[in-house]
């Protein structure tokens, strides 16, 4: 087993402000990033904060800046840098900074409980329900997010704008309502609710503009641009410019 001394910059710090401090770090063949970081802290750091917890890529915890990119820290391994490379180690920054590499991601939780949730067709019980494949498999892959925000922390939409986040719901969300628009069963369109609309109104659809810069950080390898947000686009500019559609909301306005 060969091991080797590492430069990192790990950012310290808290909501008052900190900086980048330097580290010497021992590395082992087929460590990860997570791996140095525990190292960090056992042995020169005992206080510095990290969230993780399954280290399997598979709770979301882990989420952080590496060399300035989001990504999974317990599934960035330290051979794809050099030896020579100084890693630095920066906290999500699109989340406001709790201490040092931990954020407080609350703003996806907010967004998420903005959503409405599938709305069982009436008459069916669960176990009556039955899709064409191809729906079940849309629903799956989006159903395999670890809400790690990666892809929220990314978004050009809210990175550097934080004025932008009470109207923008970001990637991951609006893959949730891509999910419900296009599920064959829900029926929230009898309820009144109009799923595409609350899209561009609530959801801040409109803001995105399909750089997929989402899709490329995203851990599982979700096609968030082009299986949720473009299609959901698509549907929501139907949804507008369709003469038969809007007849229809006239008439329903009027006669409400
Ligand atoms: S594709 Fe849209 S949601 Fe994804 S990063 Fe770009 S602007 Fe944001
Ligand atoms: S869609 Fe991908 S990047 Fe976004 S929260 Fe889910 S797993 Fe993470
Ligand atoms: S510790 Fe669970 S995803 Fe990294």
């Amino acid at each position: 087993m060969s091991s080797y001394e590492a430069r990192f910059k790990v950012w310290r710090g808290d909501v008052q402000g900190g900086g980048l401090e330097d580290f010497k770090v021992e590395v082992n063949d087929g460590e990860v990033v997570l791996d140095i970081i525990h190292r960090l802290q056992a042995t020169q750091a005992p206080d510095l904060a990290v969230r993780w917890n399954c280290k399997a890529g598979k709770c979301g915890s882990c989420s952080a800046e590496i060399n300035g990119r989001p990504r999974l820290m317990c599934m960035t391994r330290m051979s794809v840098f050099t030896r020579e490379e100084t890693i630095t180690v920066t906290p999500l920054r699109a989340f406001p900074v709790v201490r040092d590499l931990v954020t407080d991601v609350g703003f996806n939780y907010t967004k998420a409980r903005e959503v409405p949730s599938f709305v069982p067709p009436e008459g069916l019980a669960p176990g009556e329900y039955r899709m064409m494949q191809e729906d079940v498999d849309r629903s799956q892959e989006f159903r395999k997010c670890i809400e790690c925000f990666l892809c929220q922390d990314t978004c050009h939409v809210v990175r550097d704008h934080e004025e932008n986040k009470p109207a923008f719901a970001g990637p991951r969300f609006l893959m949730r309502v891509a999910e419900l628009d296009m599920h064959p069963l829900d029926a929230a369109s009898e309820t009144g609710l109009d799923r595409k609309k609350t899209a561009q109104d609530e959801h801040g659809l409109g803001y995105c503009n399909i750089t997929k810069c989402c899709t490329e950080v995203c851990p599982e390898g979700i096609k968030i641009t082009d299986n949720a947000l473009i299609p959901l686009k698509e549907r929501a500019v139907d949804r507008k410019y369709d003469p038969l559609v809007w007849l229809g909301s006239k008439i329903r306005r009027r006669s409400s």
